[in-house]
């Protein structure tokens, strides 16, 4: 594991996320309620990139077959099929920089 700086938590607004590569890793970031989380950015059914779904609340959904993750844990919600698990990063925040951990 390593401690990844990957920018300030502040640029990340309450439900929104963003997209980083960390340590060779995509990574997808969110804010749920003011707090961060980390977990993979490529939907284990077909490869779409997550960001570019929608996050409501914890569920975040994606944008080619509707798959719904929980965002706080990586694991999934709903789908038709049993998919591979996410996965999930930590993160930590000293003074607005955050850190993930990969
Ligand atoms: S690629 Fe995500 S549900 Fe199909």
């Amino acid at each position: 594991m390593a401690k990844v700086m990957v920018g300030k938590a502040s640029d990340i607004g309450e439900g929104n996320m963003i997209h980083l590569t960390v340590g060779g890793k995509e990574v997808l970031i969110a804010n749920v309620g003011g707090r961060y989380y980390a977990t993979g950015n490529t939907c284990s059914h077909a490869g779409a990139e997550l960001h570019e779904g929608e996050l409501k609340g914890k569920e975040l959904i994606c944008p080619w077959h509707r798959a719904k993750w929980d965002v706080t844990t990586g694991n999934l919600i709903w789908f038709p099929q049993k998919l591979r698990e996410l996965g999930n990063y930590k993160v930590t925040i000293e003074n607005d920089t955050m850190y993930v951990e990969v």
